[in-house]
């Protein structure tokens, strides 16, 4: 086994928490022991009501860990990861050695860090053919993925009001009402402090909207907004940001088990790094495909009855667009097309604070409100 510097573990690793995670939750840590760098998954940081049976999760580790085998490959190591290892103490998600490689120039290694959702409107235009087709058939490199491509009317617009239908539920239902407003960072002292979750500037809101929707965090607020109904009319707006993009794509995995969503997760990050090379604005419209699987995987729990028929229409909707559904698991809906870029980007929490040298086990334990415990 080579000798591995701890600069070339840092970088591995900063690769690594580069990923996207749900609100930017960064559900992970790291351990280094000399010979074995660990990747941990933090429940504490993970206890939203989309992330049925840590589904969501399995997917931002899937991405941890494609960012982690560029990373390598870019220094000339070769990752052999194992994932789930038997034997290993709970939360160990994937336990790397690292062999000597032939240090090939990754490309999407250096999109890591410029990787980043783009919330904004899109323009109206299609995208460069060859930069589709090059999107479109990655997948194909990884057996057991699909990627279903929807880049023209009726079909788009069908997709985004379904995806759309997401930001009605999660007005209406207050585990994932406050679940989100947990993550939103309203202020720049905040996004400071805290290194996770979503600054405001992110979800690109206009001016005239922004106090609005803080109001809205409030629960008491949100359910008058939904006794007037106004918690309808969210949707529209979310369909008509969707419905301009140059497409809409859902990229779905064979199996249902945490291996094949860490699995969809890799693929996701090589999507995602794709687009970012070439420039192309990203955003996972996603929040109604988790809530179908909360349906399918528990039966619904913790949504009411109005919210489940719902859930069961829209389900018959999504099967009519992308068959597949039927069969396979829905790993994210997303959006693709030229924008300028975004307003804010996400931060995250140091190295310092994620990445636990000599040692199996994490860092610091979670702070249950989210954060580290200092
Ligand atoms: C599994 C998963 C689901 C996500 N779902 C959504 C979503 O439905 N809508 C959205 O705007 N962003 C979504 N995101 C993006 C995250 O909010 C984003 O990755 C995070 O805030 C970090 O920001 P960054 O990707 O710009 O670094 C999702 C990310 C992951 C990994």
């Amino acid at each position: 086994m080579p000798a591995i510097s701890r600069q070339v573990i840092s970088a591995v690793v900063e690769a690594g928490l580069q990923a996207p995670s749900g609100d930017n939750c960064q559900p992970w840590r790291f351990g280094w022991d000399e010979t074995c760098l660990r990747v941990f998954f933090l429940a504490d940081r993970a206890e939203s009501v989309y992330d049925v049976r840590s589904t969501a999760s399995w997917v931002s580790l899937g991405a941890v860990i494609t960012n982690m085998t560029l990373a390598s490959a870019q220094l000339g190591f070769k990752p052999i990861v194992d994932l789930f290892p038997p034997g290993e103490m709970p939360g160990v998600v994937a336990r790397v050695r690292f062999e000597t490689g032939p240090g090939a120039a990754e490309p999407l290694a250096h999109a890591i860090p410029a990787r980043c959702v783009n919330r904004r409107p899109y323009r109206a235009e299609p995208l460069p053919v060859r930069i589709r087709e090059e999107l479109q058939s990655l997948p194909a490199f990884f057996p057991g993925t699909r990627l279903s491509w929807i880049d023209t009317e009726p079909a788009k617009g069908r997709v985004a009001a379904l995806a759309a239908r997401n930001d009605q539920i999660l007005f209406e239902n207050r585990a994932l009402h406050d679940g989100l407003y947990r993550w939103i960072r309203w202020t720049p002292l905040e996004v400071e402090r805290r290194r996770d979750g979503m600054p405001a500037e992110t979800l690109e809101l206009a001016a005239f909207e922004r106090p609005g929707i803080r109001l809205l965090g409030s629960w008491r607020w949100a359910r008058v907004a939904s006794g007037l109904g106004l918690t309808r009319l969210l949707p529209y707006r979310a369909r008509a940001i969707y419905r301009r993009s140059a497409a809409i794509a859902l990229l779905s995995v064979q199996g249902d088990q945490r291996e094949d969503f860490v699995r969809g997760g890799q693929v996701l990050e090589r999507l995602w790094l794709t687009a970012t090379r070439h420039d192309v604005a990203f955003q996972p419209i996603t929040g109604t495909t988790f809530l179908l699987l909360r349906r399918r995987l528990v039966g619904g729990e913790g949504l009411n009855a109005r919210h489940r028929r719902l859930l069961d229409r829209l389900d018959g909707e999504l099967k009519q667009v992308f068959p597949e559904c039927a069969t396979d698991s829905p790993i994210m809906l997303f959006r693709l097309g030229l924008a300028s870029p975004p307003s804010g980007r996400a931060p995250r929490l140091p190295l310092e604070r994620v990445l636990d040298v000599a040692s199996t086990a994490p860092a610091r334990p979670p702070h249950p409100g989210g954060g580290i415990s200092e």
